[in-house]
This record gives structure tokens, sequence and C-alpha cells, in this order.
């Protein structure tokens, strides 16, 4: 293929995976700050006439979507056939409404901006709550990779007896999944959230189930309050110290350790945002739908 992948150095296995699977060639660019905090862009090698994929990690979106989205631009303006995000971590998808007068709904405003610069999108398990599609909010063309069978082969190799907890309604959808793959069973807690970092956890009576390894699974972990009180329920309950895993690590300020000190017995991610906890690789997952979402292009 002779599509171009544009990454930045932190994404090195990704882009590692995705150039050797698609047979393709890695170009690097230079970003860096003008003394003014304005973005100067330099791609470094042949994007003409050529499909590119710009890999990116978009935590902090505030910080890293300009400059990505300026990378982009530059592609284009030098002749890209295509221009594509894989963001295996897709960031504004939590303010999906109004819950108060006056507030923006973020997470269309992003979409459009996302659609705006790029062709097509290629990400792993999005926030998707009261919006069932990423149709929804984004025009361009879009594919989502689930992150659960990775997670599932991860836990069938590594947990003996494991008893899979999601920590709120949101989560049943990838915790069910998970659940199915590993062949375990789930439970769901109720989650109240009275600010971002004043959380409740309540667990449906665990009885049946002493005996297991608590393994507590989210999409998104940001401060880690609610692994953190989910933790601190299943340990009073009497359990063994819980495995945490997160699909997304973005582990805001100290939300890391914190979870860490609180007693799990371990912390693991997949690799959708560089992270220490990163365990579990979703990279051969992006392959497929990022050589289709290529083709598709043209
Ligand atoms: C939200 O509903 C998500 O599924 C996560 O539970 C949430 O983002 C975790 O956030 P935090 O780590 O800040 O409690």
């Amino acid at each position: 293929m002779d599509a171009v992948v544009l990454a930045p150095p932190e994404c090195e296995t990704l882009a590692a995976t995705l150039v050797r699977a698609l047979n393709c060639q890695r170009v690097d660019y230079e970003t860096r700050s003008f003394p003014d905090g304005e973005t100067y862009v330099r791609i470094e090698g042949p994007v003409a006439g050529r499909p590119v994929i710009v890999l990116a990690n978009l935590t902090e979106p505030d910080r890293r979507f300009l400059p990505t989205a300026l990378l982009a631009g530059t592609a284009r303006d030098l002749g890209a056939k295509s221009v594509g995000l894989v963001a295996p971590y897709l960031p504004y998808m939590r303010q999906d409404a109004r819950f108060a007068p006056g507030e923006g709904i973020t997470s269309s405003y992003f979409a459009r901006l996302v659609s705006g610069t790029f062709d097509w999108l290629v990400t792993v398990d999005p926030h998707l709550h009261r919006r069932t599609s990423l149709d929804e909010i984004y025009t361009i063309p879009s594919a989502v990779v689930r992150a659960a069978p990775a997670i599932s082969a991860w836990i069938r190799l590594r947990v003996h007896e494991p008893l899979l907890i999601g920590p709120d309604e949101e989560s049943r959808q990838w915790v069910a999944e998970v659940a199915d793959g590993a062949g375990a069973p789930y439970v769901v807690a109720e989650k109240l959230r009275d600010g971002d970092r004043d959380v409740h956890v309540r667990l449906p009576p665990l009885d049946r189930w002493k005996g297991r390894m608590p393994v507590l699974i989210d999409d998104i972990i940001s401060t880690g309050r609610t692994m953190i009180e989910t933790v601190r329920h299943v340990s009073e309950l009497g359990f063994p110290p819980p495995l945490c895993i997160g699909v997304h690590a973005i582990f805001a300020g100290a939300a890391y350790s914190d979870l860490v000190a609180t007693g799990a017995r371990e912390v693991v991610s997949c690799n959708t945002i560089p992270h220490p906890s990163n365990a579990i690789d979703i990279g051969p997952a992006l392959v497929a739908p990022v050589q289709a979402m290529v083709g598709d292009a043209g």
C-alpha cells in the first residue's frame, strides 16, 4: 500500500503495527511551538498523491488537537490523496447533553471540527452513552474498534475464576462483552456522581461469587474516583484486592498512584493512550478498519 503514516514518537508501538501490517511507510514530521505559542509544522517526506494516516494521541485534546489538525492541513496542502485520523482514544465524548442551562454540548462541536479536518476516523470504544453511533455527530465515515476481544483474551490467560464488575450502568456494554469472551460472570454497580471527584458506588449482593477474583472494568479511567470507590467497596465485601482494567488510561493528575494506593491488586490498560499501565495491545485490531478506510477513501 502506498499510504503514509504520520505518528508522534509516543505512538511508536501502534505506528509500527500499522506500518508493518499495511506494508506502508512512516514519514517523520516536526511540530514545535513558535515563541508566541503558535505551531510550526513540517512534513519531512513525500505525501503527494498518497493516502495519509494520521495516528494521534488526543488525550489533553485542548493542547494536542490543534497541532494534529494543522498537520492534517499540511498533508492535504502538500497533495495527499486523502487524510484520515486514527485516534485510539477519542476525546470530548462525555459531554453529550446539556445538563444545566447554558452548557455547551461539546462532543458535537468537537465532532464538527474533526469532520471538517479529516476524511475518515478510526477509534477504539468511544464513550457512546446517550448516543448510539458516532454517525449522530460525525459527518465523515468512521469505524469503531472494540477492545473487548483483546481484554477477554488477556483475562483468560491470566485470571483464574474471575468475577467481572462494571462500576456503572454505562460500563455494562463493555463488561458484558468482555465477560462473554472470557467465559466469566459479571455484575454492574450503581454509580452516583455528585461532582468530578465525588463518586458513590453501590454493588448488588455478591455472596454467591465469593472465592472469585474481582476484575473491575471501565472504558475511561480519568480522575480514578470511579475505580477507587469500587475497589474500596469490593474490598469491604470481603473479596481479595481487585484487578482494575481500563480501556483508556487517562489518569488525570495523581489518579494512577491514588488507585494503586487504594489497594488494587494490579492496574492495567489498553494501549489506546500511552501509559505505564498499558498491557493490552489493541494495535492488531486497528489494522483491518484502517485498511478499509484507506481503500474506501480511494
Ligand atoms: C463515565 O461514565 C465513564 O464510563 C467512566 O466511568 C468515567 O469516565 C470514569 O471517570 P473517573 O475516573 O473520573 O471517575
